[in-house]
């Protein structure tokens, strides 16, 4: 009898289940495909911790119970599907977890659904990518917290570990997991979208080649911009092209694809009035550069600034401290969505104990995410980041640098959408008093909208044009 099940071996369930077997577990695996299932038994050469199957009968009896069975399929409708499959052969009492990109209100319809037959059901988001999975994910689980202890640790020991201790925690009831993982791929669209940003400003306004990005970037990541997205980045610069002399980076076609968990975290931002704008403009930015053709038709319609030439020293040195700030104000965004949502659907998280199980092996890990922790441990009702007295300095030190790359920007034709919506957010959030007074005046002109004064309690109304 095994200890662990995996459905879907692809790159993602292969690498998982290979990682769980080398931790001490056995692990059984399941797919429709042949061949997939050979080449798992082959790579984990010892049958006793690593088998699989085609028939899905065989792969749930070969469990121990209660089953702890996890999917590592394409998230919508093969989860309902594969769920529907394990259903005739599972007991009560077994685990279903679901490890994918789901929707969160789909894996709340999932539990409530499983629920009524005494299974337990999570979502589990998993970030890391396939080499997270073969090495250390960071796993954000959610669901009954009873269950949990079943799946902890096989959990804690698969995943990352950041000075000894596993990213991965229990996180909060139903759809929790699934939700703090969407709001994770938000924050990872705004940050790639903020270094694709500087990159640009780099080489338009600095005339970088791929040689000084990379050192620049790399540099960059041995100090308080450390984190995977700059260290990738900077590798991306070197990598040659198989197909010409140059770099890979100015071959590849500039139209940036989603599978929609970055669309999903700004529309659920909207729903519950929560402002995440340097997330919501990371997947406009994604959409507009779609709009490739269109893009070419217009740029020869019209002119643009010739772009200034900014000394290479001091661009760097802006770039680094607008690219810190601007990260800093991509993490409170989502974070903050992350407490609100806490509250909207009953989840009760600890946003320290989620910034903690970020700290290593999901694609947004980043040594800020230390401080992030601290933060949130100091005071865990923390609205929002930027209240927290240990970021005053950080975000000061480093705004002046933001306004100086978003002026140049915007003077010299260069798009700087995230910097400048980080930004505009920070100068937002910050303001005591914003004309929004104004709106208000013109809601109630226009609509009887009715009004509050700042001198009186009470709803108000004016007739205006009398
Ligand atoms: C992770 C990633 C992963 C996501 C990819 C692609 O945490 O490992 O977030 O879950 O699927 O980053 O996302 P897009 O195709 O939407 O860019």
């Amino acid at each position: 009898m095994y200890d662990f099940g995996l459905v879907g071996l692809g790159v993602m369930g292969r690498n998982f289940i290979l990682n769980v077997a080398d931790n001490g577990f056995t692990a059984y695996g399941y797919d429709l495909d042949k061949e997939k299932v050979n080449s798992l038994k082959d790579e984990g050469g010892d049958l006793e911790k690593v088998d699989a199957s085609t028939n899905i009968k065989t792969f749930v009896k070969s469990l121990k119970q209660p089953r702890k069975i996890m999917l590592l399929v394409p998230a919508g409708k093969i989860v309902d599907s594969v769920i529907e499959s394990l259903l005739p052969y599972i007991d009560k009492g077994d685990i279903i977890i679901d490890g994918g990109n789901s929707f969160f209100t789909d894996t709340d319809r999932r539990e409530s659904e499983l629920q009524n037959r005494a299974i337990n059901f999570f979502g589990a988001g998993v970030s890391g990518g396939a080499k997270g999975a073969r090495r250390g994910p960071s796993i954000m689980p959610g669901g009954s917290k009873s269950a949990y202890e079943h799946i902890k640790p096989i959990f804690e020991a698969v995943a990352a570990k950041y000075e000894g201790e596993p990213c991965v925690a229990y996180l909060g009831p139903k759809s929790a997991g699934n939700y703090v993982k969407m709001v994770h791929n938000g924050i990872e669209y705004g940050l790639m979208q903020l270094t694709s940003e500087i990159y640009d400003i780099l080489k338009k306004g600095g005339d970088y080649t791929n040689d000084e990005l990379h050192s620049t970037f790399a540099k960059w990541n041995s100090g308080r911009l450390q984190s995977f997205l700059v260290e990738i980045t900077s590798e991306i610069f070197e990598q040659k092209d198989d197909l010409t002399d140059g770099r890979l980076v100015d071959q590849i076609l500039d139209k940036a694809k989603q599978k929609g968990t970055g669309k999903w975290t700004s529309q659920n931002a909207m729903d519950l009035g929560i402002p995440v704008p340097s997330i919501d403009v990371a997947v406009s930015m994604r959409e507009l550069s779609a709009l490739k053709d269109e893009r070419v038709k217009a740029d020869a319609l019209y002119g643009r600034p010739k772009v200034a030439h900014m000394d290479k020293e001091k661009l760097a040195e802006l770039s680094e401290k607008a690219l810190y700030f601007s990260f800093i104000i991509t993490y409170a965004q989502g974070l903050h969505q992350l407490a609100d949502a806490s509250k909207e659907y009953g989840y009760k998280l600890d946003i320290s104990v989620i910034a903690k199980i970020w700290r290593a092996g999901c694609i947004i890990r980043a040594g800020l995410l230390a401080d992030i922790t601290e933060a949130f441990k100091a005071d865990a009702s923390l609205p929002n980041l930027l209240l927290s007295p240990n970021f005053v300095n950080k975000v000061e030190e480093t705004v002046g640098a933001a306004r100086e790359l978003v002026a140049f920007g915007a003077i010299n034709g260069i798009p700087l959408p995230g910097l400048s919506n980080s930004l505009i957010y920070f100068d937002a959030y910050t303001s005591s008093r914003l004309p929004l007074n104004l709106i208000q005046a013109q809601r109630d002109y226009f609509g009887s909208h009715t009004y509050e004064r700042l001198d009186k309690e009470g709803i108000f109304h004016t007739e205006w044009d009398e």
